[in-house]
Parts: C-alpha cells; sequence; structure tokens
C-alpha cells in the first residue's frame, strides 16, 4: 500500500534517531511490498533558523497531507541556544505546542514497560519489580489544561505577577476518558484517574466526567488516585498499574518519571492522536543536544514510536508487531547502545544498532 509519511527531524540527537528509524521503515516497506512517500516538515529550532518562526503555515498544510507524522525530538540547550534569547512564544517548544494544537492531537499515549533484558538499567529494587517486570500506558490530555490557558506575566501594585490559567471542559475530558478506556479494554482492563481533586475545581470535573464515563465501561476497573501519591506509587509498585489516565501537565511529568522506571528513556515512544487515526508520533525523551553528532543515541524509542505509527495510523498490525519483535531480539542478543549498556552485554553505537534493527525485519 502507499502512504505519506511526514517526517520531522527536528533538533539535537533528533535527526541522527529519525534516519535510524526510517532505516527500519524502509525494511519493513520492502519487506512487505509497501510504498512510503516521505515529506520533510521544519518544526522547532530547525525551523526557527530557516524561517524564524518555530512553526509555519506550511509545516500544518504539508502535515494534514500525511496520513502520519513521525518526529524525532526539537528544542536545544536553554542556556546556549540563541533560540532561548527569543520570547517564549517563538521558541522551539512553542512550534510543538501549536502543531499539536492545530493538528488537534489530544490523545498522547506513553506506554512504560520494562523489557526483561533491561531489569540491571532499572533503578527499581528486583522485589518491586518482580518476576514479569510492569508494562504500564499514560494517556495523557495534551491539548488542554495549563498548556494552553490564559497566561500573562504584568505588574499588580509594582509587583511583578506571572499567571498561567488551569481549565478544562466536560468535553475535552470525556473525549480522552473514552479514549482511556477504549485502550484499557484492549489490555488488562483498569483505569486509574490521575488528579489533584482534594485541590483543585479542575481536577473535581475531572472524577465526575470520567466516573460517568467508566459506567459505560462495566467490566473495567476504575480508580482515582492524587497526582502525589501516584508519583509515589510508581516507584513503590508499577505493577498495580494499567492505564493512567491523566490531564495535560500532570502526565508530563509523571511520564517522565515512568520513562526512568523502564530502564531508559531512550526506549519509550509515545503517539499523539487526534479524532480520526491520524497523529503524531515521537519518543518520550527530547533533543539530548549534549549527545548530539556522536552516534550515541539510543534509536530505539524512535524506533517503537514508528512500530505505534504503524499500528494506530497505517493499520499495519502485522509490520508493527515485526518491528517490536526486532527491538527485542536485539535486546536478547545483548545489543545495547551506551544509555542501556551494563556489564557482560555488547556495546554498539547509534548506526549500528539502527542496522541491527533493520537486519532483524
Ligand atoms: C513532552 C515535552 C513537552 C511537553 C515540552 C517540550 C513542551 O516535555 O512532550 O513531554 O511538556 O509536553
Ligand atoms: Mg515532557
Amino acid at each position: 500500500m502507499d502512504f505519506r509519511i511526514g517526517l520531522i527531524h527536528g533538533d539535537g540527537i533528533g535527526p541522527e534517531i529519525v534516519d535510524e528509524a526510517v532505516k527500519v521503515l524502509d525494511a519493513v516497506a520492502e519487506k512487505y511490498g509497501h510504498h512510503f512517500q516521505y515529506s520533510n516538515l521544519l518544526l522547532g529550532g530547525a525551523s526557527i533558523d530557516a524561517t524564524g518562526l518555530p512553526l509555519t503555515d506550511d509545516t500544518v498544510r504539508e502535515a494534514k497531507t500525511c496520513d502520519a507524522i513521525l518526529m524525532g525530538s526539537i528544542g536545544g540547550d536553554a542556556k546556549t541556544s540563541p533560540w532561548y534569547k527569543l520570547e517564549p512564544s517563538k521558541r522551539p517548544e512553542a512550534g510543538l505546542l501549536g502543531i499539536r494544537h492545530a493538528l488537534g492531537l489530544f490523545a498522547n499515549l506513553r506506554p512504560a514497560h520494562l523489557y526483561r533484558e533491561l531489569r540491571d538499567a532499572c533503578p527499581l529494587r528486583d522485589d518491586i519489580i518482580g518476576e514479569d517486570g510492569f508494562d504500564l500506558i499514560i494517556v495523557r490530555e495534551l491539548t488542554g489544561g495549563l498548556y494552553f490557558g490564559k497566561r500573562e506575566t504584568k505588574e499588580v501594585d509594582g509587583v511583578l505577577t506571572a499567571t498561567d490559567s488551569l481549565s478544562y471542559n466536560e468535553n475535552e475530558i470525556r473525549r480522552i476518558a473514552k479514549r482511556a478506556f477504549e485502550i484499557a479494554m484492549k489490555r488488562r482492563k483498569k483505569v486509574t484517574e490521575v488528579d489533584k481533586a482534594n485541590v483543585l475545581d479542575s481536577s473535581r470535573l475531572w472524577r465526575k466526567i470520567t466516573a460517568e464515563v467508566a459506567a459505560e465501561y462495566p467490566e473495567i476497573t476504575y480508580e482515582n488516585m492524587l497526582v502525589d501519591n501516584c508519583a509515589m506509587q510508581l516507584v513503590r509498585d508499577p505493577k498495580q498499574f494499567d492505564v493512567i489516565l491523566t490531564e495535560n501537565m500532570f502526565g508530563d511529568i509523571l511520564s517522565d518519571e515512568a520513562s526512568m522506571t523502564a530502564g531508559s528513556i531512550g526506549m519509550l515512544p509515545s503517539a499523539s492522536l487526534n479524532e480520526t487515526s491520524f497523529g503524531l508520533y515521537e519518543p518520550t525523551h527530547g533533543s539530548a543536544p549534549d549527545i548530539a553528532g556522536q552516534n550515541i543515541a539510543n534509536p530505539i524509542a524512535t524506533v517503537l514510536s514508528a512500530a505505534m505509527m504503524l499500528r494506530y495510523s497505517l493499520n499495519l498490525d502485522t509490520e508493527a508487531d515485526d518491528v517490536e519483535a526486532a527491538v527485542q531480539k536485539v535486546l536478547t542478543d545483548g545489543y545495547r547502545t551506551p544509555d542501556i549498556w551494563s556489564e557482560g552485554t555488547k556495546k554498539v553505537s547509534e548506526s549500528e544498532m539502527g542496522d541491527l534493527l533493520k537486519a532483524n525485519i
């Protein structure tokens, strides 16, 4: 079949990890007789350098012609990069928030799964990980809340005062809740809604609306958890979680925490989906400018993001299984990029890892 895939190489290690993922996608296309037509899209710092803006109408227009988008990462070193001398709305991150908003990507799926082979890279104790490790997914609302609320900095009675507002309406909560419950139906049928309902009105609305959605899914075990407790439970007993459903900011924080428990942030993919099957796929990690250009980054999160893209947007389940199996095989064979290397395993470079993954398709 023919597909049009948007590629956002981005900044830092972004370009190199996307190149490795494309190697794997090309191997998939060849094996299964597909044709992937790639379209390069500018976003973030790369877009600022080329156009002066972190996101242009051209990128949005072109993105909408694609079946899905695979992204590396955007952003640079906030202390040294000239991008951070610009006003906040012109910085790389504003481009990412802008494209999420422009494409209606409200559902952010961030799985955290500990591979058996990476137990040594997991900072949690053996008795916490358990025999079978853990496998959870964070479903994060991505186009509302604090990230998109009204913000301003101004003097109030001579005192500099900054305000960010947090607001959700019931429709925004209902649509992401439905996504989370649908995902749970295909997994272990448990949803933990995470909020700060002991303090925030918006969280109390999340509880009310998600409880209504839960009533439509009697097979699913539904529970509520306060976000501070959830942060603690993720390192105390991650096995208790199946689907964690939460708002934008809490999901941002909890997903970094969850990724570390999975051994390395270099392992975790993500998908950001709209109402249709269209999505933007990117590793959970950032652009790591400190290691860019050294051929030592871990491309697995991006390769697994490509697998999610095959599954969710292109509807190619067998091909997605194949990519995930290649990752499993390479780990079983003992190959590791520096971030997940431990005594007794074979250290490989980023491009060698890409070649190994490709060879296993
Ligand atoms: C993420 C990132 C972004 C976010 C930043 C770069 C704006 O941390 O995707 O988790 O906070 O959503
Ligand atoms: Mg984040």
